[in-house]
C-alpha cells in the first residue's frame, strides 16, 4: 500500500486516478474482493457454509477489538453507523428534561436521533468557532442532566480532530453523561486511544477499505449495562428460541445487543480481509506516510483564494481537509475531468488522503486546482 509496486498490484484501480475522496468511499484491495468469492464459495455450501461464516465474524470482533483497544466481547458487528446511532437511542430511555450534547462539526448518524420531536431529550449544540471545537465551550453544555455526549473523532466536514483525551476529561469532571465516539473518518487512517469512551462505532466502507454493511459497535464490559438495547430479534436477546419465548424478550447487555439479526456476512468477509490487510501495514506507517501529505497539501491550499475550512493545527488534523469556492461545481468537475477524485456538496470541496496516495496525487490535485482557480 505504502510503495509503488505493493499499491499497483493491491489497488490495480489506482493506477491512473489520484483519488483523494477515502472520507466518502474507500478503495477496496484485491484482498477483499477475493474474501468476498470466498464467501459465495461458503454460502453456496448452504447451511453448512454457516460455521465459516461465524468463524469470520469472530475473527473480526478480535481485530475490531484490537484497533479499538476493546476485547473481542466488548464488539458487535450491525449494519451502519446510523443503525447503532438508533439503537444507541433506544437504550437510553431518555426522559423529559434529559440532555444530550452533539456538535455542529458531525455527521448527521450521529445527531439526528435525538432531534426527532418525538425525542424526549433536549438537545445542546456544541458550536464550532473557525473549523475547530473547542473544550471550553463544551463546559457550559454539561451538568447533571447531561445524559449524552455524541461527536466524531475526525469530523466528515472539515477534518477536525477532537482532542479526546481532554473531552474525556471533561466530559467525566462535569457531568455522569456517557460518551459516544463515532470513528468513521478515522479508523484504519490513525492510530486511536479509545480509553475512557463509552460508545464507540464505525461504518466500514471508508478508511478500513472494506465494503458498505458494516457498523463496529464496540462496548466496554464496564459500561455495558448502560447499554442495554431493547430491540426485537434473535441475535440480541437471551434465550430467543426458548420456552418462554412469547411471554417475554430479553436483550443482551452491551455490544451483542446492537447485532439484532442475522450478521451481514459478505460485508464480514470483506472487513476481515480489510483489516487483516491494514492491520499488516500498520496504521501507525499509514499515518506517518500519509500525514506530512496532508500537511503540505493543507500548507499549500491555504495560500490560494479559497476558504479554507480545516483550522490549520497539526495535531486536530487526520486524513481530511476541506475548503469551500464559489465555484466548486466547477472546480471539481475540472478535477474530475483530469482523474483527481474529491468529494464536494454545496460548495464544499473535500480531499481525504490515505497511505495508498502518493507525493504524486497531491502534486496533480494542487496543479489542477491551480489551474481551475486561474481559469475562475
Ligand atoms: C462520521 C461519519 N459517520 C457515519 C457515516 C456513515 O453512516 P452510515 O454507516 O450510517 O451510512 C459517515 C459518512 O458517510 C461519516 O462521515
Amino acid at each position: 500500500m505504502l510503495n509503488a509496486p505493493d499499491r499497483l498490484r493491491d489497488f490495480p484501480s489506482l493506477a491512473d486516478r489520484a483519488y483523494l475522496n477515502t472520507a466518502a468511499e474507500g478503495i477496496p484491495s484485491l484482498e477483499v474482493r477475493a474474501a468476498l468469492l470466498r464467501y459465495f464459495s461458503d454460502h453456496e455450501r448452504g447451511m453448512d457454509g454457516r460455521d465459516a461464516h461465524f468463524d469470520e465474524l469472530t475473527a473480526v470482533k478480535l481485530l475490531v477489538g484490537r484497533l479499538y483497544g476493546l476485547t473481542a466481547e466488548e464488539i458487535a458487528v450491525c449494519s451502519c453507523t446510523s443503525e447503532a446511532f438508533n439503537l444507541a437511542a433506544l437504550a437510553l430511555r431518555l426522559k423529559p428534561g434529559d440532555e444530550v450534547v452533539i456538535n455542529d462539526l458531525d455527521f448527521p448518524a450521529g445527531a439526528t436521533p435525538w432531534l426527532h420531536p418525538e425525542s424526549r431529550a433536549t438537545v445542546r449544540l456544541w458550536k464550532s468557532r473557525a473549523g475547530a471545537l473547542h473544550v471550553e465551550d463544551l463546559v457550559p453544555l454539561l451538568g447533571p442532566k447531561t445524559r449524552l455526549v455524541s461527536t466524531s473523532l475526525v469530523s466528515f466536514f472539515n477534518g477536525f480532530t477532537i482532542p479526546l483525551r481532554q473531552v474525556v476529561e471533561t466530559v467525566r469532571r462535569h457531568s455522569q453523561a456517557l460518551l459516544a465516539v463515532d470513528v468513521t473518518q478515522a479508523l484504519g487512517r490513525i492510530p486511536l486511544d479509545l480509553d475512557g469512551v463509552d460508545f464507540i462505532v464505525s461504518s466500514t466502507h471508508k478508511w478500513i477499505l472494506a465494503t458498505h454493511g458494516g457498523g463496529l459497535v464496540g462496548v466496554p464490559k464496564a459500561r455495558a449495562a448502560d447499554w442495554h438495547v431493547p430491540a426485537g430479534g434473535w441475535f440480541n436477546l437471551h434465550d430467543a428460541f426458548g420456552p418462554n419465548r412469547f411471554d417475554r424478550a430479553e436483550s443482551l447487555l452491551g455490544a451483542p445487543g446492537f447485532a439484532v439479526g442475522m450478521p451481514n456476512f459478505p460485508a464480514i468477509y470483506a472487513i476481515r480481509a480489510a483489516l487483516d490487510y491494514l492491520l499488516e501495514v500498520g496504521v501507525e506507517a499509514i499515518d506517518l506516510h500519509a500525514r506530512p501529505l496532508v500537511l503540505h497539501c493543507l500548507e499549500e491550499v491555504a495560500r490560494l483564494p479559497v476558504e479554507l475550512l480545516t483550522p490549520r493545527n497539526e495535531d486536530s488534523i487526520a486524513g481530511i481537509l476541506a475548503f469551500r469556492h464559489p465555484d466548486a461545481e466547477r472546480i471539481y468537475k475540472h478535477l474530475h475531468a483530469n482523474s483527481i477524485h474529491v468529494m464536494h456538496h454545496a460548495g464544499r470541496v473535500r480531499v481525504a488522503i490515505h497511505g495508498y496516495n502518493t507525493a504524486e496525487d497531491v502534486e496533480r490535485f494542487l496543479r489542477a486546482l491551480h489551474e481551475a482557480l486561474g481559469a475562475a
